[in-house]
């Protein structure tokens, strides 16, 4: 039998549970927008032509902020092209996707669904084929009161108060020769600095985010952020990273281990903003915004048949299954343990698109696996991020060496008390007992354990919505202030504690 023990104490306290770290992303690619959140035709479609369906999932996933327009789109995108009369928006080749951009949904659209979908919204402007005058013109049309050309446009659009967008990327993963526009680092850090000093004085109260390295992976990876930073330091309050992660070649094992790889990356993104921070003796401290990240089966897309220009296409539409749910489970404990430097995360993408939901065109929306361990972290982390330094049975991978089977994390949340334990365990054949000593914690119970588990290739489909989801396990409890809890094989695991005195809520 698998073993893990860990210690919950309050005293181990990383920093805050960030709201900002539950956020998701809508890019113009693929149906994540069309025939995704945006349907005028669809019999859920609500009077602007958002899928009622698609807003009460959002709803339930619990995100907190979206980023928008791109991802790879924006590098090529002219926002002006999104606003005003419908009938006078152009339709453009949109050559990051190999599609047909009608213009039909735009800014003003995003904001209303996003206040909609009560989400903060998170801006990218396009520093691949644009620059500086583009971005201080989106923003003063944003966030400009009242009195200026911009400012004014925004209000005859019909939105008389400023939109008020305070989160802005400053371009979209510059380092990738793919990208419309790319750049050296030291080309792309002038240009972010320059128009990082030019968007705060239009609204001195926005915070910017740089771009980090668009992988770990990336042969400059560690020299861009340290170029990037040497020019932007001083004018942006973030610095991105991305990742996804794919099991490859059926290593099943190297992959349910893909957070040793997130927990390397954030640590050496910090290290190199703390470099930067220390040569240039600055007081300030970087903050991380890991504004994309999820399972994507990318080698798949890499092989795909080439597609004509359409609106719209299907694309990257990966169908996940328990072993993603797990995988996306552990990125979201490697997130809260990163607590302290990670205060924005942007799931990528919402739907469809890599999406943890799935729509069909005038059909229904489901839940994928991967949406569970998400709504779960989004609704019962509360409060602060706790270390709990698991040691647990190890087993070994061709990619990461030798790994933990078990990763978690805690949250508590001192208003209500409310204690949680987040954790996965990685064997896909063996259950696994897990002890916590809850030693300045003595009166806690349990008062909820819920798990999802299953074989590995096991999915949601349009068909099966609901094959796999949480379900209830009675396998926990708590004695002599300590823990037990049996976790099954291939599982993500949700352990919802409180002080004996608050037992009688149930919900
Ligand atoms: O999320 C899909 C794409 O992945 C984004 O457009 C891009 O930023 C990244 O490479």
């Amino acid at each position: 039998m698998n073993t893990a023990h860990l210690t919950i104490d309050p005293a181990f306290c990383v920093g805050p549970v960030d709201r900002r770290l539950f956020g998701s992303f809508v890019e113009h690619m693929g149906r994540c927008v069309y025939t995704g959140i945006y349907e005028p035709d669809h019999p859920s479609a609500d009077e602007e032509g958002f899928r009622r369906d698609v807003l009460e999932l959002v709803r339930e996933l619990g995100v907190s902020v979206v980023r928008y327009p791109g991802g790879n789109f924006v590098s090529g995108y002219n926002w002006e092209d999104g606003i005003g009369p419908r009938e006078d928006r152009p339709t453009r080749l949109e050559l990051a996707w190999h599609s047909l951009e009608t213009n039909e949904f735009g800014l003003n659209e995003f904001v209303s669904w996003a206040r909609r979908a009560r989400l903060e919204t998170m801006l990218a402007v396009n520093l691949g084929t644009r620059g500086l005058d583009a971005a201080r013109n989106l923003i003063e049309y944003c966030n400009h009161p009242k009195g200026t050309y911009w400012s004014d446009l925004r209000i005859a659009h019909g939105f008389k108060e400023p939109h008020d967008i305070k989160l802005w990327c400053l371009g979209n993963e510059m380092d990738g020769t793919w990208q419309i526009g790319h750049k050296t680092a030291d080309e792309y850090g002038r240009v972010a600095a320059e128009t990082a000093k030019a968007m705060r004085l239009v609204d001195p109260a926005i915070e910017l985010v740089a771009c980090g390295s668009s992988s770990r992976a990336m042969p400059t990876f560690g020299a861009w952020e340290a170029t990037v930073l040497e020019h932007t330091y001083d004018y942006v309050d973030y610095i991105s990273l991305h990742a996804y992660y794919e099991r490859v070649d059926d290593d099943l094992d190297s992959f349910l281990a893909s957070a040793v790889d997130m927990d390397t990356f954030i640590e050496g993104v910090a290290a190199t903003c703390d470099h930067i921070g220390a040569k240039k003796r600055s007081a300030k401290k970087l903050r991380l915004s890991f504004d994309e990240w999820n399972v994507w089966y990318m080698t798949d897309y890499h092989n795909r048949e080439p597609h004509d220009w359409i609106p719209s296409p299907r694309l990257i539409e990966d169908t996940f299954n328990v072993s993603d749910a797990v995988v996306v489970g552990s990125l979201l404990i490697s997130l809260l343990r990163h607590a302290d430097r990670v205060e924005v995360a942007c799931q990528a993408q919402l739907a469809n698109v890599i999406g943890p939901i799935r729509t069909e065109p005038s059909g229904p929306a489901w839940r994928q696996t991967i949406f569970y361990p998400f709504a779960t972290v989004a609704r019962y982390a509360r409060g602060e991020v706790l270390r709990v330094e698991p040691r647990s049975s190890r087993y070994e991978t061709k990619k990461y060496g030798d790994v933990p089977i078990v990763d978690a994390v805690a949250t508590l949340d001192r208003d209500t008390g409310e204690l949680v334990l987040f954790a996965v365990n990685r064997d896909t054949n063996k259950p696994l007992t897990l002890t916590a000593s809850l030693r300045s914690l003595p009166a806690y119970t349990v008062h909820k354990f819920t798990v999802l588990t299953g074989e590995f290739a096991t999915a949601n489909t349009e068909v099966d919505p609901t094959r796999v989801r949480m379900t209830d396990s009675s396998a926990a409890s708590v004695a002599d202030g300590s823990l037990t809890a049996k976790l099954p094989p291939l599982s993500w695991n949700v352990l919802r504690l409180r002080p004996a005195a608050a037992m009688t809520d149930t919900h």
